[in-house]
């Protein structure tokens, strides 16, 4: 891929000093900031704070805070350092609850652990680090053959409808329900894309928008409660999102507000498309009941985007990050492996290799 957005990597190990590099996202779009991380604390509040944040990204980001912190252990045998190992992945597990690539990654870690099991404690360090570079580099072939799927999916001149950030920053490159809009923009499918902002943290706003614009793409944004105008008047042919967490009958977990579009979409008869890696489904939650929804802080409601407070001191705010859309509202998942459509509980199933 081409477009300039695709030269942005948000988060990658630099090899020659060996830390993390991440583009802080709470700082965009006005401050295009990387940081440069070294210890396991680090890319444990960098992720808490959203600093990396989207999915696939915090799977990455988790994958290379394993390394960081193996790297920095003492042992002299296997079952020391797996003791460490043990510790430093609860810590990071304790990062974010929703998105289940945090723990599909750590667990891939942990595999690679036992794998190298009769290595030296060097040779299990350098084994760990090239595993987490390999999570960063398959991540990025997944986001394009997603990219294609979706893409199938879509004509040209559409308008389409997204929410929340699910683009190149959220994953290692191209982003997952962006990647078909990258794809459309290289070959004149002149998508109009309208992006929600997003609130409480603006996602939609401050980075989505960022993105398609610096890409070139025909982007509008729109508060969160204009989706349904934009829908009325015909302004938009498909919605496309990401995702947090599959579950096996097809509930989907995806940013506050990711549910009453798919609503809104049923209403006005627009497929509603959900854009996931495999490592984004967990068939150990049945349904959307089982998923982990994160509550975040009142903050981040009332105060955290403005100068003033924008709601009266201590009034009562409920403020869950995430929201579960029932499988019936959902017209297809698109993953690198192929698109998935109902009855979920068996395609699902059988894109991950499970009888259905
Ligand atoms: O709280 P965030 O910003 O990490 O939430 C991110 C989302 O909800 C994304 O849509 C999802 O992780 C998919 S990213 C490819």
């Amino acid at each position: 891929m081409t477009t300039p957005i695709a030269a942005i990597q948000s988060v990658r190990l630099d090899d020659d000093n060996d830390v993390l590099v991440l583009l802080d996202q709470t700082l965009l779009p006005n401050e295009k900031v990387f940081l440069q991380l070294s210890t396991v604390e680090e890319v444990w509040d960098a992720i808490y704070h959203l600093k990396v944040r989207g999915a696939p990204a915090i799977g990455i980001a988790a994958a290379y805070g394993i390394y960081l912190g193996v790297k920095q252990v003492k042992a002299d045998t296997y079952v020391e350092l797996a003791v460490e190992f043990e510790k430093i992945k609860h810590y990071l597990a304790s990062s974010r609850p929703t998105a289940v690539n945090l723990f599909w990654a750590l667990k891939r870690m942990e595999d690679r652990l036992k794998q190298e099991a009769d290595k030296s404690i060097a040779e299990i360090k350098q084994a760990l680090k090239e595993e987490a570079e390999t999570i960063r580099e398959e991540d990025e072939q997944v986001c394009l053959a997603i990219g294609e799927h979706a893409l199938s999916l879509l004509k040209p001149g559409w308008g389409l409808l997204t929410h929340c950030n699910a683009g190149t920053i959220a994953t290692a490159k191209y982003g997952t329900a962006l990647a078909p809009i990258y794809l459309g923009q290289e070959r004149d499918y002149h998508f109009s894309v309208y992006a929600d902002e997003t609130r409480p943290l603006l996602q939609g706003a401050r980075l989505t928008a960022w993105e398609l614009q610096e890409a070139g793409v025909d982007v509008t944004l729109i508060c969160d409660n204009m989706a349904s105008i934009v829908m009325k008047e015909g302004k938009v042919q498909a919605v496309l999102v990401g995702c947090d967490r599959v579950a096996a009958n097809g509930d989907t977990a995806n940013k506050i507000g990711t549910s009453g579009l798919a609503v809104l979409a049923k209403h006005y008869g627009i497929p509603f498309y959900v854009c996931a890696p495999l490592s984004t489904i967990d068939l150990e939650c049945a349904s959307g009941d089982d998923i982990p929804i994160e509550l975040r802080k009142s903050e981040e409601v009332s105060t955290q985007w403005y100068e003033k407070s924008m709601a009266p001191a201590n009034v009562k705010v409920y403020n869950p990050a995430f929201d579960v859309t029932d499988h019936e509202l959902i017209t297809a998942i698109v993953t690198e492996k192929g698109i998935a459509y109902a009855p979920f509980k068996k395609s699902l199933a059988e894109l991950m290799g499970k009888e259905g």
